[in-house]
């Protein structure tokens, strides 16, 4: 199949020609089609939540195993009651204060959803997207979207409608074209289904702003890393939160710590070290890191350690550019778990083959 890729400008969702376009995306919907659209976090890939057919068609295209659960992409709260049902007060807080926005909301399932969608499961994930293109998007088809990241299974997410082809063209209808994503990294997941709400996957939404709605929150505990793949404590939960998910082409060396230089110094040591055995590298660093290394170090800035905001944006773009040069290893640094930090120390240790924690 040709996948079609057409511009929207996030600015103008309204315009004649935005319009247009959207309508189309709608009817390719609308008849079980798969179209792929810039969310503020990640590009994701939708279709139809309630066509089971189309829903399957998303999984195929992915090459995504079925026991992988999807978020259902809905216009506003008021669609809350069509995706799921016993709503807690809790939720309808959060959608308040959140929505839209970068928050998943594990729910209990309504009646209406095909098991395709949940996995099996009695749980629904659901949320109200804030990119002015899903929103048009969601608008015009009148549609709840189930709509995973717009990537191959078990690759990097997509921040860009690049992104999104390179990994999926000519296996989906379309792609709009919104331009970058604002966030950068997936929206956090929370199961409001417990007594006490969990974080199953760290976002922009923080631990911190969800304990100023709802009090008590826990975060998922993360298995370590070396029991990797696949080594969810929890499987009926969050079965798709693999402990190894945003694998990179070339292996990922991961320097965590404290102290900044001790990290930059570690990093450094161990690019000598593999090029010194004749070994190619990419380091993926913070601007603080650059004294550190030597001259000719070939490397992917991701941005100052004071701004994680801005590294988040960037970040899956890096890894894609890393792994483009084909080294044999990526030497990434680990960023501080503040804010949306957590979520990149999350996805990084995801993305990692191995850990060094360093001082
Ligand atoms: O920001 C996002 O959430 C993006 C954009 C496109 O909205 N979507 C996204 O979807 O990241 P996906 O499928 O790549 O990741 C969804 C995660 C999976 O790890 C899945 O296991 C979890 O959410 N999830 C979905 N429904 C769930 C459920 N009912 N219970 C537990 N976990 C669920
Ligand atoms: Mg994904």
């Amino acid at each position: 199949m040709e996948t079609a890729r057409h511009s929207i400008d996030p600015a103008a969702p309204d315009g004649a020609a935005a319009r247009a376009r959207l309508a189309r995306a709608a009817e390719v919907l609308t008849s079980g089609g798969l179209v792929a659209f810039p969310t503020e976090t990640v590009y994701g890939l939708g279709a139809n939540a309630l066509d089971e057919a189309a829903v399957a068609r998303i999984f195929e295209a992915k090459g995504r195993p079925s026991f992988d659960p999807l978020i259902v992409h809905v216009g506003d709260a008021g669609h809350l009651g069509r995706i799921a049902r016993d709503v807690p007060d809790a939720a309808r807080a959060l959608a308040e204060r959140f929505w839209p926005g970068p928050l998943t909301l594990v729910l209990p399932r309504g009646g209406a959803v095909p098991h395709r969608v949940t996995a099996g499961g009695e749980t629904v994930g659901v949320r109200v997207p804030a990119h002015p293109v899903a929103r048009a998007l969601l608008a015009a088809s009148g549609l709840a979207l189930a709509a995973p990241s717009a990537n191959r299974f078990a690759h990097t997410s997509p921040t860009t409608a690049q992104h999104v082809l390179d990994d999926l063209e000519g296996r989906i209808d379309m792609v709009l074209d919104g331009g970058p994503c604002a966030v950068g990294v997936e929206s956090t997941v929370l199961d409001v289904t417990r007594a006490v709400p969990r974080v199953l996957r760290p976002g922009a939404v923080t631990v911190a702003a969800l304990r100023e709605v709802l009090g008590e929150v826990e975060l998922r505990p993360q298995a370590a890393p070396e029991s990797a793949v696949a080594a969810s404590d929890e499987p009926l939960r969050g079965p798709g939160l693999l402990e190894r998910h945003y694998a990179p082409r070339s292996p990922l060396r991961l320097f965590r710590g404290d102290d900044p230089a001790a990290v930059a110094r570690a990093l450094a040591r161990a690019s000598a070290e593999l090029h010194a055995g004749g070994r190619t590298t990419v380091a993926l660093v913070a601007a603080e890191d650059e004294p550190y290394l030597a001259p000719d170090e070939a490397r992917v800035v991701l941005g100052s350690l004071d701004d994680l905001t801005a590294v988040a944006r960037g970040l899956y773009a890096a890894l894609r550019e890393a792994e483009a040069r084909a080294p044999d290893a990526i030497l990434a640094r680990g960023f501080p778990r503040t804010g949306v930090g957590v979520a990149l120390d999350d996805r990084l240790r995801r993305a990692a083959e191995s850990i060094e924690d360093v001082g």
